[in-house]
């Protein structure tokens, strides 16, 4: 028997996705403490407790990340999205695949890359953790939030309860 498609994402999935919001938006504004961290290490100095415990936070904050990300794939496969909007065009309904599956990667390629760096001390992992990736987060969720307010605002398909009370 093939699973009812689901109108709504669940309760879980919908906490998931705001906390998992709010500590992505943490990491990404609030980067002076890791950064500080990191400059006193290539200067050669040894960091202060201070230094090290603001760096700890963002470390702790994206493993956070990192595990809510895995939780919420294995929710996605075991509880599945709701159908696209009715009146979607293919080229949307791929456009949002797209982005959607370039989120979960960077749920786990993000967190990894700043281990490599933080705690292996590998450069390129670091290069690649505030550069090309921390710039691929920022565009997604600007053209998510695009998408988000088109849908809302002036195709009127109601996108945003499906994230909220729907
Ligand atoms: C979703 C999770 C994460 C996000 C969004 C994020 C975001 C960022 C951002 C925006 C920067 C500043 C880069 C710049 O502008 O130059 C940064 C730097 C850094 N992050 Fe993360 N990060 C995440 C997870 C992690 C984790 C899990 C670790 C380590 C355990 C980590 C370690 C670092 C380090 C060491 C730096 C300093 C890099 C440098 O100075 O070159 N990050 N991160
Ligand atoms: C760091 C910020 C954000 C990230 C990483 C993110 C990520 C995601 C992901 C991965 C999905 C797809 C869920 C799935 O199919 O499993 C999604 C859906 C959604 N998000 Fe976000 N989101 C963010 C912020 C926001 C904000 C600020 C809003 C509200 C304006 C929002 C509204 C929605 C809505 C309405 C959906 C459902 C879309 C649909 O059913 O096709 N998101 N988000």
């Amino acid at each position: 028997m093939v699973a009812a498609v689901p109108t709504s994402y669940s309760i879980p999935q919908k906490a998931l996705h705001w906390l998992m919001a709010a500590l992505i938006f943490f990491n990404l504004i609030f980067t002076e403490g890791m950064e500080t961290y990191s400059r006193a290490l290539g200067r050669g100095e040894t960091p202060t407790p201070d230094q090290i415990g603001s760096a700890n936070i963002h470390a702790y904050v994206g493993i956070a990340v990192l595990c809510l990300g895995i939780l919420r794939l294995i929710l996605r496969l075991v509880q599945g999205a709701p159908a696209a909007p009715v009146g979607e065009p293919p080229l949307g309904k791929l456009a949002a695949k797209i982005a959607h599956g370039s989120f979960y990667l960077l749920f786990v390629a993000l967190p990894l890359s700043g281990i490599g760096f933080y705690y292996f001390g590998n450069e390129t992992a670091g290069d690649v953790h505030g550069g090309p990736l921390k710039l691929l987060m920022w565009l997604l969720i600007v053209v998510h939030l695009a998408a988000v307010l088109v849908h809302q605002f002036y195709w009127k398909t109601g996108l945003a309860q499906r994230m909220t009370k729907g």
